[in-house]
């Protein structure tokens, strides 16, 4: 398996020959375009993208990278229909639910955070992804707050390799609640994302390394541009 960062919650995850892209948000990236190259949207590849739930800071850019690309979707029941609704293709899921994809296998996983699409429709229940194949298995939680439910997935799928975890607190949990989390899906390497992009999200980088580090975990913080391999 291989990641892509591309800023914020968005993941290029390469695996069996196929290409899932989770959350794009780029365009709107203020990070972007000062000390961060530009990323060519046009240069993005996608099998498939994963959208966690409907908010703008995870979908901005499917209109250009679906046109590019043609990819199909995979996300909750509501932002499927709403796709389809808007001429594209997807796979509905909803909390709980696997499916066998070409790629491997995905459960729809709880989240504790909204979901309402730009244009004000209702994008369901928020959610996460476990993905797993017979190259890994990785957590990608979406936006939200440390759960309870998160003790499930260790009981319910393969042993984690990573677990992509949103630490920018406000809006999700922090660092130090998301060490929990990695503790809760007992994975002992952690990828953050949703930090720094925004004013309302900007943390402090070596506390929330040393979050992990005091629990005896990993944090990796990822450069946006940088590639992997996992
Ligand atoms: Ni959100
Ligand atoms: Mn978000």
């Amino acid at each position: 398996m291989k990641l892509t960062y591309y800023g914020h919650s968005c993941f290029l995850l390469e695996t069996k020959g196929y290409k899932l892209l989770f959350d794009p948000f780029i365009s709107g990236n203020p990070l972007l375009g000062d000390t961060v190259p530009k990323i060519d949207i046009a240069s993005i590849p996608a099998d498939y993208i994963l959208l966690s739930h409907g908010h703008g800071d995870h979908l901005l850019d499917v209109e250009e990278i679906v046109k590019n690309t043609g990819a199909s979707f995979i996300s909750n029941y509501e932002i499927i229909t709403w796709l389809e609704g808007k001429g594209h293709q997807g796979h509905p899921m909803n909390h709980g639910g696997h499916w066998q994809f070409p790629f491997g296998t995905v459960k729809y996983v709880t989240a504790i955070h909204s979901s309402m699409l730009p244009d004000g429709s209702y994008g369901g229940n928020p959610g996460g992804f476990v993905l797993w194949n017979e190259e890994g298995c990785i957590y990608f939680a979406g936006d939200t707050a440390l759960t309870l439910d998160m003790q499930l997935i260790p009981m319910t799928c393969p042993a984690l390799d990573y677990a992509i975890l949103p630490i920018g607190d406000n809006f999700t949990m922090n660092a130090s609640d998301a060490a929990i989390a990695a503790e809760f899906v007992r994975c002992e390497k952690t990828i953050g994302c949703h930090y720094d992009t925004f004013g309302y999200i900007k943390i402090d980088k070596a506390a929330a390394s040393k979050a992990f580090t005091d629990k005896g975990k990993q944090l990796k913080l990822p450069t946006i541009g940088e590639t992997w391999d996992l």
